[in-house]
């Protein structure tokens, strides 16, 4: 069939695509179908309007279709989009020298990758490499993606027993240090963590449990991976999640902000690992690729130029003052936590439905977390009159 030639679709007949070609791993929460995006909002193909208080999962953190990124990123291609890797790159090393200056002095490797989970499996090689050890620790609640190896750092049973066996891993209760000093021995090559969990509920690590954990990954020769993916470029208010606990950390894994929503991964390490690297130890055919590197670009210019990070931190403070207000009284909370503009509201109840009617009542998207957790991850670029709008709508969805 020739698609040109074609009337265009209608959303139902989308629907029906994307269920019939694509189904079977996503479950899509209804059947609007979207086609655009500015800002904070995300329009369906009739033009309704959505808040999109997610970032699209955490990634569009400068909004949607940020003028600076979609200039970046077409003033690219069509100067080039595809470079060999065995050559030399002037976008790849601007974006490697812009990335390097936002990171600490002790982490100034990179390696560039395109998603979240490679970004994780290449540093389970890295550490492996670096120890000679192949055990690893991760704990409940965790997520690190859905590759084998990210999987096996993963917890939830659903996602991960049914694919066993997989990688030699302990999961151990999220800030609970007595546990892991109890099982980091020498057979564990790294111990990985998020300084907040996301998917897991948004479960803030305490600073305590994370610099003890440096401290025994140090004593005992293994490396310490924070997982920065959710965490990074400002969502917790500051550059990266692990400042807030003042950790050093022998590798840090980067994806979702690291583009401002371009398809990007990447992790930094320190001259330890560095110096265990030889050429064909790891590899990616699209990893650094002069397209991402220019949004990259972008996307880190941005965030200085408009001083996102500290706006992450002032607006988090914002959102979290009203929501706590706003739902004080409300029955079905239980809690409202957080930390920059990455906040749980925890529910008495699952919250689907509630997501449901968020979105289609009141055209407000959010996302769940953990069993019970309703999560916002919102561009760092909200103003004060769409976390009003937000807030507002959150507030009569979970019945004020
Ligand atoms: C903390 C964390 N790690 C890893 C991942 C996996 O990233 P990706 O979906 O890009 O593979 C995610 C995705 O949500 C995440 O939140």
């Amino acid at each position: 069939m020739d698609g040109a030639t074609q009337a265009a679709p209608l959303s139902a007949d989308l629907v029906q695509v994307e269920e019939t070609i694509l189904g079977g791993t996503t479950a899509r929460r209804n059947e609007t179908v979207i086609a655009r995006g500015a800002g904070c909002w995300l329009y369906d193909t009739a033009g309704r309007g959505y808040l999109d208080l997610t970032s699209s999962q955490g990634i569009a953190m400068l909004g949607h279709s940020h003028p600076a990124l979609s200039a970046a990123i077409a003033e690219q291609a069509q100067t080039l989009i595809a470079c060999p890797n065995f050559l030399y790159n002037d976008q790849r090393a601007r974006f490697a020298g812009k990335l390097a200056g936002v990171l600490p002095p002790h982490l100034q490797h990179l390696f560039l990758a395109n998603s979240g989970a490679e970004a994780i499996d290449g540093a389970i090689k890295f550490a492996r490499l670096t120890t000679g050890r192949t055990r690893m620790i991760a704990f409940r609640s965790s997520f690190h993606g859905r590759t084998v190896g990210a999987l096996s750092l993963t917890w939830e049973k659903k996602y991960r027993e049914p694919f066993q066996p997989l990688l030699d891993v302990i999961h151990l209760p999220y800030n609970d240090l007595a546990k892991v000093e109890a099982a980091l021995d020498d057979t564990i090559a790294a111990v990985f963590v998020e300084p907040v969990q996301g998917e897991g509920g948004v479960n803030i690590g305490e600073i305590d449990f994370l610099q003890g954990l440096q401290q025994l990954c140090r004593e005992r020769g293994a490396l310490l991976v924070i997982d920065e993916i959710q965490t990074g470029f400002g969502r917790t208010g500051t550059w990266f999640g692990f400042e807030h606990a003042g950790l050093q950390p022998d590798i840090i894994c980067l994806a979702k902000g690291l583009g401002g929503g371009f398809p990007m991964g990447a992790f930094a390490y320190t001259d330890a690992v560095q110096a265990k690297l030889y050429p064909g130890a790891h590899g990616s055919t699209f990893g650094g690729n002069p397209l991402a590197a220019a949004a990259g670009i972008a996307a880190i210019d941005t965030y200085r130029r408009d001083h996102l990070i500290e706006r992450s931190a002032a607006m988090g403070e914002v959102l979290l003052g009203r929501l706590r207000e706003e739902l004080a009284d409300v029955p079905v909370v239980r809690e409202v936590r957080g930390l920059g503009l990455m906040v749980g509201i925890e529910l008495r109840q699952k919250p689907g439905p509630y997501l449901k009617t968020l979105m289609e009542e009141h055209g407000v998207i959010a996302l769940p977390a953990g069993t019970n957790v309703l999560r916002l991850l919102p561009p760092l670029i909200i103003s004060e009159e769409e976390i009003e709008i937000g807030v507002e709508a959150i507030a009569r969805t979970l019945g004020k």
